[in-house]
């Protein structure tokens, strides 16, 4: 241990930190080694200081799975795919695969009652390996190839979501080539786009997914799909945004849609579904407060059924495509620490804590500029709270793990350091930026744990280096 590096090193408290950012994430917590319940899986807890996943010790996944670790709680998990599928009873609930998704991942969601969202030819390759049949599988993407729609045709994919006019076409094609007719959605673009707590609704069609609702592009394309005898229209699809914390947004987008749907029955097609994507928002920090389940499964499912019902046409079937809000609250990442500096910066200072991964695991930081919430994992420490940066090890100024944290003013080389809410598009959008090798996914269960996804090695990422061959 370097007893240096946690000795006075590290001044406590708010005086000596950036005062911006201390607004920014406000006082210290009353206790630093408290987990908050609306951030944490449901069954963290500490057990003598340490951190635990239900009932496996951080401490002892990472002596047996090394560091950094993706630690998943399976039954929250699957406790939140089955809230979905009750809340939702009557509708469909597609997990998006995008968020996260393993062989395991495909079964559990399968299991708990969850259609799935692909959106390539390896997300498609994965859920159907796991044995989730084709007709539980939706489609999407605005670049399918050929060769992905061949697949998806011949798999018997239950609903593929048109993203443009070329693609209606090359399906068509495929479709007759194949002698298999697939139902189709039209993607539209309604010109709203929220993220937690705002939405515009103002034109947001400058953007490379759907068909405008704006001047009749997406009327076109409903026609021109349903007109096709190689496919079957079988509904409308939108997707507003991501990490949403109020209907609102999906109200504008419903109402929006609702107009279409009776556009298209005056014309004398058929509407029966309307799915208005995933976006369900959860809690990355305590401030953050994100509806229930049910209550926003009840808001949609009703302006759907008005917004219909004012526009004089049947009710078509609800669907969304949570991904995050299945997975993202499950998984937890757990770090080492390595380093810890005290940068001074002209009366004031901030801790700059280092740990073995970094953007590579968790890019969300750096590209969306995401909060999250961090504690020292290993221990309890009654040590002052000092305002601290978590950095990756990433040649990289923008590797920042967690931004603003109060951590206790002892942590040092060594420690463990657990993030929460790393379950979705944390290992989806890893990379293996600096040849680091992308850490591996553990699940905990009643007190044992299973590998999701090995961690790589170094060998597996210098196998495709042809001066190697
Ligand atoms: N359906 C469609 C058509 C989508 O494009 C997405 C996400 C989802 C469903 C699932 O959204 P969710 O419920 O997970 O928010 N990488 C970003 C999020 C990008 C989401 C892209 N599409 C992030 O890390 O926040």
């Amino acid at each position: 241990m370097d007893t240096l590096a946690c000795m006075p090193a590290h001044p406590a408290g708010p005086r000596h930190e950036d005062l911006t950012h201390a607004a920014r994430i406000g006082e210290p917590p009353a206790d630093l080694n408290a987990l908050s319940e609306s951030v944490w899986p449901a069954t963290a807890a500490r057990v003598d200081g340490v951190l635990e996943l239900a009932g496996v010790p951080v401490t002892q996944a990472v002596a047996e799975y090394g560091s950094p670790l993706f630690l998943l709680d399976e039954r929250h998990f699957r406790q939140a795919a089955r809230a979905y599928a009750q809340a939702y009873a009557g509708a469909d609930v597609y997990y998006a695969a995008k968020a996260f998704l393993s062989g395991r991942i495909a079964r559990w969601a399968d299991e708990q009652g969850l259609r799935i969202d692909v959106c390539t030819m390896g997300e498609l390759e994965v859920a159907l390996r796991a044995g989730v049949s084709g007709d539980r599988l939706l489609f999407h993407g605005n670049n399918k190839s050929e060769q992905e729609l061949r697949r998806a045709l011949e798999a018997g994919v239950s609903r593929i979501v048109a993203d443009s006019f070329d693609e209606i076409g090359r399906l068509s094609r495929l479709a007759e080539q194949t002698g298999v007719r697939p139902n189709v959605l039209v993607r539209v673009t309604v010109g709203v786009e929220a993220h937690t707590h705002e939405f515009i609704a103002t034109a947001h069609e400058d953007q490379k997914f759907g068909l405008a609702l704006a001047g009749g592009v997406a009327a076109s394309a409903a026609k021109a799909v349903a007109e096709d005898p190689h496919l079957n229209l079988i509904g409308l699809h939108s997707h507003i945004g991501s990490q949403i914390f109020d209907a609102a947004g999906f109200e504008v987008a419903a109402h929006r849609m609702a107009g279409l749907v009776a556009d298209l029955v005056t014309d004398g097609h058929r509407i029966e579904e309307l799915n208005l994507g995933g976006g369900m928002g959860i809690a990355y920090t305590p401030d953050d407060d994100p509806p229930r389940v049910q209550d926003m499964a009840k808001q949609l499912q009703s302006i759907v059924t008005r917004e219909c019902e004012l526009a004089g046409v049947p009710v078509p079937r609800l669907a969304v495509e949570p991904g995050r809000a299945i997975v993202g609250s499950a998984g937890i990442t757990v770090y080492e620490v390595g380093t810890v500096k005290t940068v001074d910066l002209g009366g004031r200072s901030r801790l700059y804590v280092s740990v073995d991964g970094g953007m590579s695991d968790n890019i969300r930081t750096a590209l969306y500029g995401a909060d999250y919430t961090v504690v020292l994992a290993g221990r309890n420490s009654s040590a002052e709270p000092v305002l601290s940066r978590v950095v990756g090890k990433h040649c990289e100024s923008g590797d920042v793990v967690v931004r603003d944290a109060w951590l206790p003013g002892d942590v040092q080389p060594g420690d463990l350091l657990a993030v929460a809410a790393t379950g979705a598009y944390c290992r989806s959008m890893a990379s293996n930026y600096n040849y680091v090798p992308k850490p591996a996914v553990v699940a905990a269960l009643d007190g044992s744990c299973s590998v999701v996804l090995h961690r790589e090695s170094l060998e597996d990422l210098i196998r495709g280096d042809a001066a190697f061959d």
